[in-house]
């Protein structure tokens, strides 16, 4: 399939929550993404396939033309700026809010604060927005951790039920933005390959805007 328009996916919630959007229009993919090492799928649409990168890679790959289309977090393309990408279509899946939240009680005023991220851009611009310098410690994961051994006096990360903040005795602070997953597009793919992709936005569209 050389010339197969390419979806970029990122396995979990975002493949499992995309693959529902893609059935009523023909596309499935033809083996089990969660059960297969393949990173290229073919799909039951003849001129569709899947790829599967990671969630963060899936903006590189739409902007450099790896993929034609894709379904990113709002928060990765806020981190990463989003550039070189149409973001035509709020598909309204793994919803959740990006938060800053510590211990219960902690005090942020007076005080330069450190505040554990991997959202370092966006908690950068949330807390300058403040007038506040902050000291930023990058991390990949496990957030939740780092004010319980004292590594930070806050941590920005996202929130859905609550439930991993909780867990961990912690408390949610301040709102940075309700979050969603965007379909992306290719720009120069989106010139070239207009006939093919603006169907298929249409279909998404009415899809995820639903019968009503
Ligand atoms: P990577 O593998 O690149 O580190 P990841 O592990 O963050 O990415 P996922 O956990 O699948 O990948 O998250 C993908 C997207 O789903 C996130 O970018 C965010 O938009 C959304 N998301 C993350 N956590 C939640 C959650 N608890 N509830 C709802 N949506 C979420
Ligand atoms: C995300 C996020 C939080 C958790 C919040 O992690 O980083 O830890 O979800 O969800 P909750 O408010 O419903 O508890 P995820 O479950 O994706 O784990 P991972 O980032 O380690 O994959």
């Amino acid at each position: 399939m050389p010339d197969a328009l390419t979806i970029a996916l990122s396995k979990g919630r975002i493949l499992e929550q995309t693959l529902p959007l893609l059935k009523p229009l023909g596309i499935e993919p033809l083996e089990d993404p969660s059960a297969t090492r393949n990173l290229v799928l073919p799909t039951s649409h003849p001129s569709i396939r899947l790829i599967i990168v990671r969630a963060t890679d899936v903006p590189t790959y739409v902007a450099h033309g790896g993929a034609d289309l894709g379904v990113a977090g709002k928060d990765v393309l806020l981190e990463q700026g989003g550039q070189g990408l149409y973001e035509p279509i709020d598909l309204g899946i793994a919803r959740c809010r990006l938060m800053v939240a510590g211990c219960p009680g902690v005090e942020l005023g007076g005080r330069r604060i450190r505040v554990a991220t991997k959202f370092v851009n966006i908690t950068r611009r949330h807390f300058a927005a403040q007038g506040r310098q902050v000291d930023l410690i990058k991390l990949y994961g496990s957030m939740e951790l780092a004010p319980l051994v004292g590594l930070a006096d806050v941590i920005v990360d996202l929130v859905d039920t609550g439930n991993t903040l909780r867990a961990n005795g912690l408390e949610p602070l301040e709102h940075i933005a309700d979050i969603s997953s965007r379909l992306v597009v290719n720009k120069a793919s989106m010139k070239l390959r207009h006939r093919e992709i603006k169907p298929l936005l249409k279909q998404i569209e009415a899809t995820v805007s639903g019968p009503g």
